[in-house]
């Protein structure tokens, strides 16, 4: 059930105590502690299993608390900031001297946005501070996109869960480094890239896959338990079928251009033509495939333009190498 009032002043009162809140955002479910509080911070990465060397998300109430958190902010990033806030747009600035290291893994830098989830809004707002947050899920898995996903993810590990329902984006934040002369995206996510050009009047940098710039992200972040594959879109039915003949149990993401193909696989999923309904599924299909026991999951890539860029980018990292030990 969606967080009432009462449940807004408890989760306040967990982060003024040093606690963990699970809270709901736009883009994905957040592990929230006190920015401030290094001691609720540190707790955050042992929930997690996350090394402390990786940065977090400080999640303000409004663009207009900016400059309490950060050193500089350079016009462009300001205007980011107007226009986007609250959205999933989070800003990297030189820290402000209220962030510890604990929140930065150690960075002179910190990551800012403002959530736009009337829930995630409602907490800021009655806790006064800045919520410290990543996803909200065990280290280099899938980010949750319910409550429930959280409470199979973390259990015991959180003090509170505030529900708000289905993320209605479902990929996180795109992240932005505006600490140099030029601005560069370092993860692209629920705003486009053409979108922060329009803003901008002119192109950004984007990441190349192969280069992992942002700290923490290592290939095989994202990923589901199954085994991931990409393939060519009118290859997926054809590569399934032969992948379950060799006695795999294969989940399959069917293009939608491919709908009417017949499959043969232990599960398959159907999808969506809109980009924005499959960013808002994809974290949810990646686990269901998982929950029906599939070891292989068969996919192709978008194509890697407006929300079709952050969904690219989260297939490769499931599909990526996955530690040996
Ligand atoms: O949508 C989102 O961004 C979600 C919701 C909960 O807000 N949060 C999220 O947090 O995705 P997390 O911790 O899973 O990912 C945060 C990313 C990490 O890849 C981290 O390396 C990067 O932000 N990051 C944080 N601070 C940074 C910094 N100072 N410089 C560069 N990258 C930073
Ligand atoms: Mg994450």
């Amino acid at each position: 059930m969606t967080a009432q009032p009462s449940d807004i002043e408890k989760a306040a009162g967990v982060l003024r105590a040093g606690g963990l809140v699970a809270l709901p955002t736009e883009t994905v479910y957040g592990l929230g502690a006190n920015a401030e509080d290094p001691a609720a911070v540190s707790r955050i990465f042992r929930a997690k299993g996350r090394p402390p060397n990786h940065p977090l998300i400080v999640h303000i109430g409004g663009a207009e608390q900016l400059d309490d958190w950060v050193e500089e902010v350079p016009a462009s990033a300001r205007l980011l900031a107007e226009h986007f806030w609250p959205g999933p747009l989070t800003l990297v600035l030189r820290r402000g001297r209220r962030v510890p290291l604990e929140a930065t893994g150690g960075l002179e830098t910190v990551a800012v946005r403002v959530p736009d989830h009337p829930v995630a809004l409602a907490l800021l707002s009655a806790f006064g501070g800045g919520v410290t947050a990543p996803s909200a899920n065990r280290f280099g898995s899938v980010s949750p996109t319910t409550a429930q996903h959280v409470r199979t993810e973390l259990g015991d590990a959180v003090d509170f869960v505030l529900d708000g329902g289905d993320c209605k984006v479902g990929v996180e934040s795109t992240i932005v480094d505006a600490t140099g002369d030029t601005l560069s995206i370092l993860r692209p996510g629920g705003v486009t890239r053409e979108d922060l050009e329009a803003v901008l009047g002119h192109p950004l940098a984007v990441p190349t896959t192969s280069r992992v710039r942002v700290p923490g992200q290592h290939p095989s972040h994202y990923a589901p338990r199954a085994r991931v594959v990409l393939v060519e879109p009118e290859k997926v039915a054809a590569e399934a079928q032969l992948a379950q003949e060799l006695g795999h149990q294969v989940g399959v993401f069917l293009p939608p251009s491919f709908a009417d193909t017949p499959v043969k696989a232990h599960a398959v999923v159907a999808l969506p033509a809109s980009m924005a309904a499959y960013a808002r599924g994809l974290y949810g299909f990646l686990r269901e495939l998982d929950e029906q026991g599939c070891d292989l999951i068969i996919a192709s890539l978008p194509a890697e333009e407006g929300l079709g860029l952050a969904i690219a980018n989260r297939l490769r990292r499931a599909a990526g190498p996955r530690p040996t030990a």
